[in-house]
C-alpha cells in the first residue's frame, strides 16, 4: 500500500475512500493523529469510521475528551486533547493511560497539544491532517 494518500472530499459520502484505506491499513497497536483546525472534520470522520465498522455512536458527545468504540474485533481510543495543556492535565484525565492501551487503535484530535515525547514508543504511527478549501476538504495521509 502506498506510503501516503490523498483525498478531495465534497460531501460525508466521499469520505467512504478514507474509511477504506483506514479499515484495510490499521491495526490493533497503531496511532493515528487527527490535524486541521477546529470545524475542519476530524470528529465526523471518526464517527464514520466507527459506524462503518458496525459501531452505534450517535450517543458519544463530539465534545468528550474520551470515546470508547468497541467491537468483538477491535477498541478504539477516541482521545480531544483540545483542553489538555500539560503532562499533568493528560495523566489527572487518564487520557495518558487510554493512549499507552496497546490493545487498541488510538484516535487522536489535537495532537498539537502533545509534545512528540509523549507519544507512546514502538507503535505505527499515522497523520491524517484535513484542510479546509473552499467548501471541499483535502484529506492528507501518511505515515509519520
Ligand atoms: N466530510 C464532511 N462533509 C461535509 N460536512 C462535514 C464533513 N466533515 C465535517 N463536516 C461538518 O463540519 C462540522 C464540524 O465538524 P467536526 O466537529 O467533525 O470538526 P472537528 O475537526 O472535529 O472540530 P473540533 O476541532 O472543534 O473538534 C460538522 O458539523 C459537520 O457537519
Ligand atoms: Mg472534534
Amino acid at each position: 500500500m502506498a506510503m501516503s494518500e490523498q483525498w478531495l472530499v465534497k460531501s460525508v459520502k466521499d469520505l467512504d475512500p478514507v474509511l477504506k484505506h483506514m479499515k484495510e491499513l490499521l491495526k490493533v497497536g497503531d496511532i493515528v493523529l487527527f490535524r486541521g483546525e477546529v470545524g475542519a472534520g476530524k470528529t465526523t470522520l471518526i464517527n464514520h469510521f466507527a459506524k462503518a465498522l458496525g459501531i452505534d455512536n450517535s450517543n458519544s458527545p463530539t465534545f468528550a475528551i474520551h470515546n470508547l468504540y468497541q467491537t468483538s474485533d477491535v477498541k478504539i481510543h477516541h482521545l480531544d486533547l483540545y483542553r489538555i495543556s500539560n503532562e499533568e492535565d493528560l495523566e489527572s484525565t487518564g487520557l495518558a493511560d487510554f493512549m499507552a492501551d496497546k490493545n487498541s487503535i488510538v484516535f487522536i484530535e489535537w495532537p498539537e497539544r502533545l509534545v512528540k515525547s509523549q507519544l507512546p514508543r514502538q507503535r505505527r504511527v499515522f497523520e491524517l491532517s484535513i484542510k479546509l478549501k473552499n467548501d471541499d476538504r483535502e484529506i492528507f495521509w501518511r505515515e509519520v
